[in-house]
């Protein structure tokens, strides 16, 4: 008999084709809990979840879905999935890297070159009609600027590869140094502090995790020099949010590209949306047609091949396959 899934995504209707000629769908509205939204009489059927940054699996979830296998995240980023405890269950959890890494590298390019020539304000001098009253203020050049990254994987070595095109200098700081991408000259790596107090644009590209929340505090943004710019693409919770509102509104730092907030949807009321040195994007980095077909057709293909019995192309705990694989045995 087939194995039963649940669904907590929107799938093309060809990728659920693809999932309902395997498998025995539960459909679940993305976002729900799992341990109350799937039907008490399926949940000790169910083997598989595709599920989105959205849907919580912890200690509840896990105990809610005693045949639970597989959760196959739509999303790079796992902050949503306790790995550790997902072990524990023996249950594989899989994401989808690589396949968004440009999307989110150009999100950040465009969030620096928007803040360092003042686009979005500039768009408002055209429409106020305050270009016939007299010139745009001039920005900031960033050809020659100093670029720190705050992690140095996929993305972050993708925006290094971009930033050089753009003639500016790469720092960065990584847990681990990245040798091949000092030999290819894209970047040099800094020591921490150094790495806020040299830049003219600090942008994060760490993953969300106990260790990383709040890496980006008070401390770090009082080294950044008061003409810098912080992006992030990455999750908001890494960056001490009530901090960095503290040191826009003082003007500690030059301004802010945040495409991730601590509290997503952003409420109309928070600070950051009165700021006029912050630009926001509502967690879109890899918000294009192409680029959230890839990672379906990823999660999908992860899904599947760990009902099937095939290694997936994409796990975050690898251990817990091979487990299962000499339990096979
Ligand atoms: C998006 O935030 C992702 O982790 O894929
Ligand atoms: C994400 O894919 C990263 O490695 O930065």
């Amino acid at each position: 008999s087939q194995p039963t899934v649940v669904i907590s995504a929107t799938l093309p209707a060809d990728l659920r084709a693809k999932v309902a000629a395997a498998c025995r769908i539960i459909d679940v509205p993305p976002g729900a809990s799992l341990s109350e939204a799937v039907p008490e009489a399926d949940r000790a059927l169910v083997e598989g979840v595709l599920c989105t940054l959205k849907t919580s699996i912890g200690k509840d979830q896990l105990a809610a879905l005693p045949k639970l296998r597989v959760v196959s995240n739509y999303a790079v980023g796992f902050d949503n999935i306790s790995v550790p405890m997902a072990s524990e269950h023996k249950v594989l959890v899989c994401n989808t890297p690589g396949v968004l890494d440009r999307a989110v590298a150009d999100l950040t390019i465009g969030l620096l070159i928007c803040l360092a020539r003042g686009m979005v304000a500039g768009d408002a001098f055209v429409r106020s009609g305050a270009w016939t009253k007299g010139a745009a203020p001039l920005t900031m050049d960033i050809a020659g600027k100093t670029l720190g990254l705050l992690g140095m994987g996929r993305i972050g070595t993708l925006v290094a590869r971009t930033a050089k095109a753009f003639d500016m200098k790469v720092v960065y700081h990584n847990r681990r140094r990245d040798q091949a991408a000092e030999a290819e000259g894209l970047a040099t790596y800094v020591e921490r502090d150094a790495l806020f107090s040299q830049s003219d644009v600090v942008s994060v590209h760490i993953p969300l995790s106990p260790e990383t929340r709040g890496a980006v505090g008070k401390a770090e943004l009082d080294m950044m020099k008061p003409t810098a710019y912080l992006i992030n693409t990455a999750r908001g919770p890494v960056v001490d949010e009530a901090a960095l509102i503290a040191h826009l509104q003082q003007g500690k730092i030059a301004g802010a590209g945040l495409d991730v907030m601590e509290k997503e949807p952003l409420p109309a009321d928070s600070p950051l949306c009165s700021l006029p040195n912050v630009v926001l994007q509502a967690h879109v980095g890899s918000g294009t047609v192409e680029t959230r077909r890839a990672m379906m057709d990823l999660a999908v293909a992860n899904l599947l091949d760990a009902m099937a019995g095939t290694q997936p192309k994409a796990m975050v705990n690898p251990d817990t396959w091979a487990a299962a694989q000499r339990r096979a045995a």
